[in-house]
């Protein structure tokens, strides 16, 4: 049966963690796949975290299945932290929330829903976006196309052509953002930015779908949320896939939503039913042990801060350490060529690289980074941050 197939390459993410764990060096340093890790190098389980899991196992009385939606309790808080406890779509109830497996199985149910609705509809990504997109999204029918977002010149964003590409869009095609903390390159829109796209995606009336993989990450809860929660006033409809890998820490637990507002309550009445139905066809239920977790956290007031608490420290030490590596990369090398460090938010920056420096980084110095030079910004400590910065300085 299989014999037709070819071998693959390694996933451009997902083999560096195999090829990490595989190296024997004494002081290698991974800042490959984007997970948070802490001073001492390692990937926690928040004290919150540890706190609910003791609370649901002591109260959960049933495996029994919970349903293609999820758990309600998750699903509702999810949708107020994302959109605001304020927001007019979800007061007017034309908002649907499901639980999914992770933010990947709520992005791949989403483009299977749009697929149901408009066969093969068009998607806009940005250039460059998160490498897993394409097949999430292109393997499900929809047709990947580009729209220009960073500047690798300026490290910045190439907002003017972002915007005259998106005054080409029309109805039908949906556009792809990142809600905060851009995957892989750091740079966000500015809240102005923000209204500017909201404003062209109302007059043009495509479908903005909004990937929020990183909330909390980048500047703060509110602030992370200020383009998705601009969209969600703007326009009749939008699609949210989002994600509590990185804020709760749950990887491997696979805890993710897929939000959409729509037009009408009778609208999203039947997005809903159908939403549940592509989620039938591929896993038929999601996983409830971490969404559970999730709802907990996020409904109990003492829980809820000592998360913001312990998110607030993650998101101090990324910028930190950005500021940490733009002040020691100017002293060694006595320019401003990675002070855009700094402006950028959330895991990810791009050093600006070639791949053969990448290569010689990982090879020399077994320091670990996508082939685009996206480094996973939590992934120094005091520990290696002068092995890297040095090793940084000998490639270039
Ligand atoms: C990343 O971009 O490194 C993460 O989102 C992990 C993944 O699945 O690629």
């Amino acid at each position: 049966m299989f014999e037709t197939l070819k071998t693959l390459q390694p996933d451009p993410i997902l083999g560096l963690m195999a090829a990490f764990r595989q190296d024997s060096a004494p002081l290698k340093v991974d800042l490959g796949v984007g997970v948070y890790k802490d001073e001492a190098g390692h990937t926690p389980i928040m004290a919150v975290v540890r706190e609910a899991d003791a609370l649901h196992r002591n109260e959960e009385t049933s495996k029994t299945y919970v349903g293609p939606p999820g758990d309600p309790m998750f699903n509702q808080q999810i949708q107020a932290l994302i959109l605001g406890s304020d927001c007019a779509a979800i007061a007017e109830n034309r908002v649907r929330t499901v639980q999914a497996p992770g933010g990947c199985g709520a992005l791949r149910v989403a483009a299977e829903l749009i697929n149901r609705a408009r066969p093969g509809a068009a998607i806009w990504v940005s250039d460059p976006t998160w490498a897993n997109h394409v097949p999430l999204l292109g393997d499900a029918g929809l047709e990947i196309k580009v729209y220009p977002y960073y500047d690798a010149a300026q490290q910045g964003l190439k907002f003017e052509a972002m915007c005259a590409a998106l005054n080409q869009i029309g109805a039908g095609d949906l556009v792809l953002l990142h809600g905060c903390c851009h995957n892989p390159c750091g740079v966000d829109l500015a809240p102005a930015q923000w209204d500017a796209v909201a404003g062209i995606a109302q007059a043009r009336g495509f479908t903005p779908f909004v990937d929020l993989a990183y909330l909390g990450l980048g500047l703060g809860l509110a602030e992370d949320a200020y383009g998705v929660r601009k969209l969600a006033a703007t326009v009749p409809e939008l699609i949210v896939a989002s994600s509590c890998s990185k804020n709760f820490g749950l990887y491997r637990e696979r805890v993710g939503a897929l939000s959409v507002i729509s037009p009408s309550v009778a609208e999203a009445d039947i997005v809903y039913g159908q939403v549940q139905n592509v989620a039938r066809g591929i896993y038929s239920m999601p996983p409830n042990y971490g969404a559970a977790l999730v709802g907990r956290i996020l409904a109990e007031p003492t829980l809820r801060s000592a998360w913001n608490v312990e998110l607030t420290e993650m998101r101090d030490r990324i910028n930190a350490l950005r500021s940490q590596l733009a002040a020691k990369f100017s002293a060694r090398l006595h320019n401003a060529r990675f002070d855009f460090i700094p402006a950028q938010r959330g895991m990810f920056s791009f050093l600006g690289l070639s791949k053969e420096q990448v290569q010689r980084l990982k090879v020399e110095y077994s320091i670990y980074m996508v082939d685009s030079s996206r480094i996973n910004v939590a992934g120094i400590n005091q520990k290696n941050i002068d092995y890297f910065c040095d090793a940084v300085c000998a490639v270039l």
